[in-house]
């Protein structure tokens, strides 16, 4: 697959989760084998402040290449300048703009999924993007604000025709969140709509999913959010099964590897306070099905050095083996 010139090797992204792909767990995907990364949503304005937490969102390590940079933001000028620097670090490889968020602190802006139903406003987003950026532009965008799909529709046209190279499309509205089901039947028509390639998103669980995904909509990638969370081998399964038919299964003990190694990638790279209150989550999302996972992560809420926490992951796996 080719997203303007940038060749893709495999069909699956991982999709931008704010507050969840940061660089260590983009890196730990990576590792586990997907196509492309996407960072946490960065707001355009952001850019400009230098504030440090906007600084943190986009540092970046050549080993998860290709990685796409998503940005938010309403105003024009600021998205294609914030764009603009970031060609400028040379740290992405595709520039993605929001078109999808949903959170009331974004949709009052008029950024993220407002954008869906301002189409004059979408154009000169896009077109100043465009102009001030020769990397790979995709957006990211919801079906829109009722279930029929046609603010979905008319974005993605404008959008192709502004010269944006590719499109993912969740299907759900905006008032929908993450409720109710992702409506396929949107992304088949979409493909059929544009010349660009579609990247197909929503209620991916299992690499049958993406297949099955791929089967109805034609569409050309996929991509993963919350199923990577607890499973960051999906992508991978996802692009072995739709070569070959079959995938492999990680072992208990690929998963206990996996957990270290997010535990030392996080305690390198946040440091280890931030770290472990961190962890206290994330590695509780590993186990899921594992017996006496509830017990574990009892104990995994109150993780409070390194050593504590690769203590409680070895603990609970000589425990199940
Ligand atoms: C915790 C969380 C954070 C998210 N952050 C973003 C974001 O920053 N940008 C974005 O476009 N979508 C964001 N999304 C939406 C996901 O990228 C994706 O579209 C959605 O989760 C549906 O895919 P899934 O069923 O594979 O999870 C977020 C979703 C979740 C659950």
């Amino acid at each position: 697959m080719k997203i303007k010139k940038l060749k893709i090797c495999g069909k699956t992204f991982l999709a931008p989760l704010a507050g969840i792909t940061n660089l260590p767990f983009r890196l730990l995907v990576k590792e586990c084998g997907c196509s492309v990364v996407c960072s946490e949503m960065v707001s355009a304005k952001g850019i400009f402040y230098n504030s440090e937490k906007t600084l943190i969102l986009l540092s970046s390590k050549e080993k998860e290449q290709p990685l796409s940079v998503q940005l938010f933001g309403s105003d024009p000028d600021s998205l294609a300048r914030a764009a603009k620097v970031v060609e400028d670090l040379k740290i992405a490889d595709i520039i993605d703009i929001n078109f999808g968020c949903s959170v009331k602190k974004v949709v009052k802006q008029t950024a993220g999924v407002a954008l869906m139903k301002e189409p004059q406003l979408s154009k000169s987003i896009l077109s100043a993007v465009r102009k001030a950026i020769d990397l790979p532009l995709t957006i990211k965008i919801r079906s829109g604000w009722d279930h029929t799909g046609q603010d979905a529709f008319k974005i993605a046209q404008i959008a192709q025709d502004a010269g944006v190279d590719a499109i993912t499309l969740h299907p759900r509205t905006a008032s929908q969140g993450f409720k109710g089901k992702a409506n396929w039947d949107l992304i088949k028509v979409l493909k059929q709509q544009l010349s660009i390639p579609v990247i197909g998103n929503g209620d991916i669980n299992t690499a049958e999913d993406a297949q099955k995904m791929v089967a109805l909509t034609k569409c050309d990638a996929v991509m993963v959010g919350r199923a990577a969370m607890k499973n960051p081998f999906i992508l991978s399964q996802i692009d072995d099964f739709l070569e070959s038919g079959s995938y492999q299964t990680p072992s208990n003990y690929e998963i206990f590897r996996t957990m270290e190694r997010l535990t030392l990638m996080y305690v390198n790279y946040f440091g280890e306070k931030p770290a472990c209150r961190m962890l206290r989550s994330r590695l509780s999302w590993f186990v899921k099905g594992l017996p006496g996972c509830s017990a574990f992560r009892a104990k995994l809420s109150c993780i409070q050095t390194k050593n504590h926490a690769l203590d409680l992951i070895n603990e609970f796996e000589v425990k199940i083996a």
